[in-house]
């Protein structure tokens, strides 16, 4: 599996670049905001943008501003056309849906993929959070396609009543198993009390339980990885799936399970999945095992 950071820092992409692991990395319009906030470099963004781009012999993915037709090609093409030069590892994120109101327009982001795809700039489609929008990005020719795990997982939380900062804090991990537990209890409690008169599926209550702790079927943002996944191997699609909005290493594991191509992991998190107590442990015991007559002959050349 590929890893790419998800972070517009400098430092950090140079960092994670130093430890030879890096793949790519992936921008969005917060990313930049929270980068240029803390940089003190004096630096302009078009500077730090082309240093993000040479840090890096992996695709980098820059995300248009613009939520109509026109201005996501224009931009698209501004941004491939200024900045592609540096080191050839633009890829242009464009939003699955655009529409933010009832009368907008659901497509508008499929057509700017098509023509953009169509015209050969290398699209990331993104804020993907169900398999059918993922399944329209594929047949719009996305060469990447960015399912939001994490906001899954707050989403089906949210509908479960759980507020985050409140019950879970943000890098919790969703333990999608005790929902499908907690699930079964509540339809096995509710079933006893069943009016048998009725069938199952005219029982409102019972039916309702089934679309409890889950999002339209999709149980996690891992689960969304894994459809996308089937749907993508059923059909022979070659867009490749960037497991994005991930919170904990746990996700990274199972998206690796899964088969999905690449994450993009924000820092911290890359950092966390190096690290482990009985590793410590073992270094600490090994360094103070080293005898003197072993210690001269790794010393000595
Ligand atoms: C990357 O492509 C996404 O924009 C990013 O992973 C979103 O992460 P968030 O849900 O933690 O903001």
């Amino acid at each position: 599996m590929d890893i790419f950071v998800d972070t517009a820092k400098l430092e950090e992409i140079k960092k994670a670049e130093s430890w030879g692991i890096l793949d790519g990395v992936t921008t969005n319009p917060s990313l930049i905001k929270k980068a240029v906030e803390e940089q003190e470099d004096g630096k302009s963004l078009e500077e730090h943008i082309k240093e993000i781009l040479k840090t890096v012999d992996g695709p980098v993915s820059l995300e248009v501003c613009g939520s109509c037709y026109d201005d996501i090609v224009k931009e698209a093409e501004i941004l491939y056309n200024r900045f592609n030069d540096v080191n050839n590892n633009v890829v242009i994120k464009v939003p699955i849906n655009t529409a933010m109101e009832q009368d907008d327009d659901n497509f508008t982001g499929v057509k700017a993929i098509k023509h953009l795809t169509d015209k050969g700039i290398p699209v990331n489609c993104t804020l993907v959070m169900s398999p059918n929008q993922a399944l329209m990005a594929a047949k719009a020719g996305a060469d990447y396609v960015s399912p939001f795990l994490g906001r899954i997982d707050d989403y089906i939380r949210t509908n479960m009543g759980m507020k985050r900062g409140e019950d879970y804090p943000k890098g919790t991990y969703f333990p999608q198993e005790l929902v499908d537990v907690v699930r079964d209890q509540k339809l096995k409690s509710n079933i006893k009390d069943l009016d048998w008169d009725k069938t199952v599926y005219k029982n409102k209550e019972i039916m309702n339980l089934y679309e409890w702790g889950n999002d339209d079927g999709i149980l996690s943002g891992v689960d969304l990885v894994w459809s996308i996944k089937q749907i993508y191997a059923n059909y022979g699609f070659d867009t490749k799936i960037i497991a994005a909005s991930i919170r904990t290493e746990r996700q990274v594991r199972q998206c690796a399970e899964v088969g999905a191509e690449i994450a993009t992991i924000p820092f911290n998190v890359i950092k966390k999945m190096m690290t482990h107590y009985k590793t410590k442990e073992g270094m600490k015991s090994f360094t103070k095992d080293v005898i003197p007559e072993y210690k001269d002959i790794v010393e000595k050349s």
